[in-house]
């Protein structure tokens, strides 16, 4: 592996535990002012420097977050229909130089397996692998899922295994029942998106049945940003996550006063 891409890889996952915590705040991209994302500057001014990588949008990043940041910047580059419209038909709208110009230390699109655009966002995944390849930049990959779409190990095995196929650097995918599987056939790291927003306690038990099956770590938006306290929320997730510690403990931690 090159210097560029080494490094930025080191930037996303913490050398010392292999592992991350991203934090999750581009649902805007589609679906707008998302609950707990309202006021952007308000939710990341708290939680920013606590989450090793920031996935955001560029127009978030430049508007709403503080210059001076520690965590990395994973740059959401895909878009195109909002929540009112056919989620698939998504096309790259971030260029490399782009992502360059903000320091990014890696990109992130959603592929669609299953749905109506399917060929064309695994198609562009492609065409994105090649570019930011030439530059040293990881590519995730998100296995989206849209409504019809199942979410079972068999399902999103699939679609990690295509996006790592295609080159990515980084897969994120849903928790699901024998998550094992998923990781096992998919030789890249598999970070967890949180989904729709739990309590607490099953977050975190969720996090460390994922990282127990073999996630490299979270991607996680709706369980931290919507969560009582964010804070002690992200704290509790980074215990299980880079210290090992098992939901029990983290839960603990979240409640302390
Ligand atoms: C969807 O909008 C994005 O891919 C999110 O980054 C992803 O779903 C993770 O966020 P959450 O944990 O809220 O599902």
């Amino acid at each position: 592996m090159d210097f560029g891409m080494e490094n930025r890889l080191s930037k996303i996952f913490k050398p010392k535990s292999g592992k991350t915590v991203m934090l999750a705040v581009d649902h805007g991209y589609f679906q707008g002012p998302t609950t707990g994302l309202v006021n952007l500057e308000k939710t990341i001014e708290p939680l920013g420097n606590l989450a090793d990588c920031l996935f955001i949008t560029r127009g978030m990043l430049r508007n709403c977050v503080e210059k001076k940041i520690t965590s990395s910047i994973c740059l959401r580059v895909s878009g195109g229909p909002s929540i009112l419209r056919e989620l698939s038909n998504e096309d790259i709208v971030v260029s490399i130089e782009e992502a360059l110009r903000l320091n990014a230390s890696g990109v992130g699109m959603s592929i669609f397996v299953g749905a109506e655009n399917e060929d064309r966002s695994i198609v562009n995944l492609g065409r994105l692998v090649n570019e930011a390849e030439k530059y040293g930049i990881p590519v995730l990959a998100i296995t989206a899922v849209g409504k019809e779409m199942g979410r079972d190990a068999r399902y999103l095995g699939l679609a990690c295994r295509i996006a790592a196929e295609l080159g990515s650097r980084i897969v994120k995918t849903y928790y699901c029942k024998d998550f094992y599987k998923i990781t096992e056939s998919c030789p890249v790291p598999v970070v967890m998106a949180g989904g729709k927003k739990i309590p607490e306690k099953d977050a975190l038990k969720m996090t460390e049945n994922a990282i127990k099956e073999g996630a490299s770590g979270v991607d996680m938006g709706r369980n931290i940003f919507q969560s009582t306290n964010p804070v002690k929320m992200i704290k509790a997730i980074k215990a299980i996550v880079h210290e090992g510690a098992d939901s029990k403990e983290a839960y603990k931690l979240y409640s302390k006063k």
